[in-house]
């Protein structure tokens, strides 16, 4: 219906009063902001009550299957009414062809629609039907009908149906936009959550989602990776990790341990052999390498292989070219690096102990892992996970339990609490972990501590607050001692600058 034909004023002259507020009503309620599903059944209610019908019906139709499907349908009694087959098929079809409102008094005994079955069934009386049109096409109908007992539609309520189904047809662009803009929501909501974990990799602290956001990103590339951590922050770990967020996740990923590994031995294992290349070569082999092509390869403690093979490592990976020891023929390969070590690389560059060339090499995407005293509140998760792998029983970490294990340095990171979890969990004969299980190796570098007991108060206060990163609450917690404490060492600290 077009608002500017003519007759359309005159139309809305006919309408009642009461059927004028309803419209207006339902215009407002389907221009809500929050939109739900169950504004469509509300108006829909509100359109059986105003044109007394008994029954109401808002179907969608699909053009290519020629069906039906119920969006809606109520009875007088704001029930729900699931099953289609109640409502009489025929009459929506006869809206379909027609694209018009169809209005039929007296059903039973017209024989064009008492045939229908649902009608004779449902012993209904009189049908209001009118199109719902969007773009042109037909999208879908609105019915009303009511049954014997009830009074007969006429003329207005026709009207009334029709002016309905236009506000209705408005709406559901805005209905059918928010629907998109909702499943998109969540699939990138999906994505971002995703995104900030990482499947096996423990830990939910700032530091760890920005991490894990890094691999995901970085997983998807074929850019070579450098992962700098101290020992036992994971690396390990990750670069499994990204391999398998990779797109060659279905190819092979290697590993090799280059650290303390005999020159001779580390190349023919990284490159391949020919049969008699050296004395017991009595076979070809092919290098890791060659295997990993398509795949991954990882070469952990990069800093300890040799001048002479990271000259050797630096040519095959810029001519991605390797040639196996012994042999003259060039083999294409195609891996994907991932390089880690817990060295600093830069300072052994400068010590001449790393080829610069290979370090700019592999330092493409580098990664750091922060050591896990960087991430104390990741402790607690990282221990019920320990607990989890090491011990079928439901076993209970005490608070005094969890404190200690919260106050300790880790030098040994992940790795170590790890171990300490499993000799504790050897040690517990209850179900309960308490403090006497756990067995720390002493903070060296505060049981050498040679200031005063002052200076200690300062450095523990220092790097207690970088732990909690600077949360001045959570800091004095862990102490033991009050807010007010901690601000007054701090001003302390401050006045004596
Ligand atoms: N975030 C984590 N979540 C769960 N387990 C972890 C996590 N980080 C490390 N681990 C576990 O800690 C142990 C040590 O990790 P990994 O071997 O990857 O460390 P690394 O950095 O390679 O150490 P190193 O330099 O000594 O080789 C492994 O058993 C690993 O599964
Ligand atoms: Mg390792």
């Amino acid at each position: 219906m077009n608002f500017y034909e003519p007759d359309t004023i005159e139309r809305i002259r006919l309408i009642s009063k009461e059927q004028f507020d309803t419209l207006y009503q339902i215009s407002r309620i389907l221009n809500s902001v929050n939109y739900t599903d169950r504004l469509i059944s509300d108006t829909l209610d509100l359109v059986i009550d105003v044109v007394n019908a008994e029954r109401g019906l808002f179907v969608q139709y699909d053009e290519i299957k020629k069906q039906f499907s119920i969006i809606t349908a109520r009875n007088i009694q704001k029930e729900d009414i699931a099953d289609l087959s109640e409502f009489s098929s025929g009459i929506l079809q006869k809206v379909v062809e027609t694209g018009q409102p169809c209005l039929y008094h007296d059903v039973q005994s017209d024989p064009n629609i008492s045939q229908f079955q649902s009608v004779q069934l449902q012993n209904i009386k009189s049908v209001l039907g009118v199109p719902i049109i969007k773009n042109e096409r037909i999208w879908g109908v609105i019915l009303a009908d009511s049954r014997m007992n009830r009074k007969e539609f006429n003329e207005e309520n026709l009207i009334f149906l029709d002016f309905f189904s236009n506000i209705v047809s408005l709406a559901l662009d805005k209905i059918s936009k928010l629907e998109t803009l909702e499943k998109e929501n969540i699939l990138l909501r999906n994505r971002i959550e995703a995104e900030k974990k990482i499947p096996k990799l423990i830990g939910e602290s700032v530091v760890m989602q920005k991490l894990a956001l890094l691999i995901n990103k970085v997983a998807r590339t074929d850019a070579t990776v450098l992962l700098l951590g101290e020992s036992g922050t994971g690396k390990e770990l990750i670069a499994r990790a990204i391999h398998d967020l990779s797109d060659r996740n279905d190819k092979p990923y290697l590993a090799q341990f280059c650290g303390s590994i005999p020159d001779t031995l580390l190349e023919s294992e990284l490159f391949g052999f020919k049969k008699g290349a050296f004395t017991g070569a009595s076979f070809d082999k092919k290098g890791l390498f060659e295997v990993a092509s398509g795949g991954t390869f990882f070469l952990d403690e990069i800093a300890d292989i040799s001048l002479a093979l990271q000259a050797k490592l630096l040519r095959v990976l810029q001519s991605k070219e390797i040639m196996r020891l012994g042999d003259t023929k060039v083999i294409q390969i195609d891996a994907r690096v991932i390089a880690a070590t817990n060295k600093d690389l830069n300072l052994l560059v400068k010590e001449d102990k790393f080829r610069e060339d290979l370090f700019y090499r592999l330092n493409v995407f580098p990664v750091k892992i922060p050591p896990l005293r960087e991430r104390i509140g990741d402790v607690p998760l990282l221990t019920y996970h320990f607990i989890k792998k090491f011990s079928d029983k439901k076993i209970h970490i005490e608070t005094d339990t969890m404190k200690m294990l919260e106050e300790y340095s880790w030098p040994g990171n992940v790795r170590q609490l790890e171990n300490v979890i499993q000799r504790a969990i050897i040690l517990c004969d209850s179900n309960k972990l308490l403090p006497e299980h756990i067995v720390l190796e002493e903070d060296s570098k505060d049981a050498n501590f040679m200031g005063t007991l002052r200076d200690f108060e300062k450095v523990l206060l220092l790097k207690r607050l970088k732990m909690y990163n600077e949360n001045r609450t959570l800091t004095a917690k862990s102490l033991g001692v009050s807010v007010r404490w901690v601000q007054l060492k701090l001003k302390e600290m401050n006045g004596n600058k």
